[in-house]
């Protein structure tokens, strides 16, 4: 890679700025070889260059970078903007275009938007009146979850944002297509014919997908109580999981076919009832030394924002009709745990299991996806004894053990961006039609509680139709 590009952060000086943007942007500009670059931080309150320097050096820092690297992405320029209305977005333009000038830049842009929903709106407004935008080489606009708050918003937001950009250009993140066991899923399906024969509906009884967190809200209160887990996390990060176990083979290896498949799932899927659905948030712990969601500090004291959802929901195609998909994701769980359980049919003969243990087991096969990376696909097999007594047991690999290191979700996020690479961003159809799947439940304030610390509310069980009737463990 050799051209040059100036990247512009709006909200650079935000949490997801510090701990994640400023360190993968470093290691990319160091792995990709950029030569020249420069980095433009755009926030609502006043700071020097000098201030804003010193902020991305510590969070270089923080984040353990190597001095060769910190010192080779400080030796680009680095800038800082206050933006609060129109001339200032114009006098923003103005100073990229100096910049780039300066530096002869070749007019590469990519515009990050790093800003809470509230502010989306308002900021592609802003772009377009400073006519970022418009360049001599290409502008990319990337765009942070959540995108939008629902249907309606991300409808708007689509909108302005076609007004100034084509879809070509837009790159909405969603850091989970970005982890390298998410990416795999597709190569676990399409590479190895083995799972592809039986995953579906002949075969498959259900599909449970779940990211469970350990840790609570921390000091993003603010943003979360306005979010909560359906926004946070169902509506997207889990819903790209689906799509992904769900889709459809698809025609090639390009943005355009992989996310055409992704979009296919979604509106094949049943809307959503109430019933099937279980919100809640988390109480103070068994233990009772800890704080309950509402107890948070920037929690609203009648906060009705859901801190766990558990869904069932059931996609209404050739594939997959009859299979119920369990979503669960939570906060304050006992573990952290990301992971896809299929559980296979059992045998339709019980010829092993005479012992009062017919029907007999199920392959369960376990994609775990964080923290501990791999798979595990239970099979029965014979016990070592005269008496046909059967054991399951677990073929399983750890990545770690057999895979390199591999980058971090935005390191490989940037990086596409700077190729122009859209396969792992999620398309204006596609976020639509998420929103709309989840939208029933968005304003839910009918909650369920659950001690921090614990799986959920106690009734959360009653979701799970299928065999063993229980979720599975984290
Ligand atoms: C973010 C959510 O998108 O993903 C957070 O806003 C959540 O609330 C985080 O904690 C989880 O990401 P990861 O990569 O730690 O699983």
């Amino acid at each position: 890679m050799s051209e040059g590009v100036s990247f512009v952060i709006f909200g650079a000086t935000g949490h997801l700025s510090r701990t994640k943007l400023l360190p993968a942007l470093a290691n990319v500009i160091t792995a990709c070889n950029i030569p020249i670059h420069a980095l433009i931080g755009v926030g609502s309150r006043h700071r020097s260059d000098k201030e804003f320097r010193e902020l991305v050096r510590s969070s270089l820092i923080e984040a353990s970078l190597g001095t060769a690297c910190i010192d080779r992405f400080l030796g680009g320029t680095i800038a800082y903007r206050s933006v609060s209305d129109e001339a200032a977005y114009r006098e923003l333009g103005d100073a990229i275009r100096d910049v780039e000038s300066r530096q002869s830049l070749p007019s590469n842009r990519v515009l990050y938007l790093a800003v809470p929903p509230s502010q989306l709106d308002k900021t592609i407004g802003g772009i377009a009146s400073g006519g970022l935008n418009q360049s001599n080489g290409w502008t990319r606009l990337v765009v942070e979850k959540p995108f939008g708050t629902d249907l309606a918003t991300a409808e708007r937001s689509n909108q302005l944002i076609h007004g100034g950009f084509s879809e070509d250009d837009v790159y909405r993140i969603d850091h989970y297509l970005g982890k390298e066991t998410v990416r795999n899923l597709l190569v676990f399906r399409f590479a190895n014919a083995l799972f592809e024969q039986t995953w579906n509906r002949n075969h498959v009884e259900s599909i449970e997908i779940t990211v469970a967190e350990s840790a609570g809200v921390g000091d993003r209160a603010g943003y979360y109580d306005e979010s909560g887990a359906v926004r946070d996390m169902v509506q997207n990060h889990l819903t790209q999981i689906m799509t992904l176990i769900a889709m459809e083979p698809p025609v090639g290896m390009d943005a355009a076919a992989i996310r055409s498949e992704k979009v296919k799932v979604l509106k094949a899927a049943r809307s959503i009832d109430r019933s099937d659905a279980i919100l809640a948030r988390y109480g103070a712990p068994l233990s009772d030394s800890g704080d309950g969601y509402l107890d948070e500090k920037g929690v609203a004291p009648r906060s009705a924002t859901p801190t766990f959802a558990a869904i069932r929901l059931f996609i209404d195609n050739w594939r997959w009709q009859g299979v119920p998909f369990y979503l669960r994701s939570g906060k304050q769980m006992s573990k952290r745990a990301t992971k896809i359980v299929v559980r296979y049919r059992r045998p339709p003969v019980c010829l092993f299991h005479t012992s009062g243990n017919c029907p007999g087991h199920q392959n369960v096969l376990t994609l775990n996806l964080q923290p501990d990376e791999g798979f595990e696909l239970l099979i029965d097999v014979k016990q070592p004894a005269n008496d046909m007594e059967i054991a399951q047991i677990p073929l399983a690999v750890s990545y770690d053990e057999v895979l390199a290191a591999a980058p971090s979700a935005y390191e490989t996020l940037l990086a596409d961006v700077i190729e122009g690479d859209q396969t792992l961003f999620v398309r204006s159809d596609e976020v639509e039609a998420s929103w709309r799947l989840f939208d029933p439940l968005l304003d839910e304030t009918d909650l369920a509680t659950y001690p921090a610390g614990t799986d959920g509310p106690s009734d959360v069980n009653r979701l799970i139709t299928t065999h063993p009737g229980s979720w599975s463990n984290l």
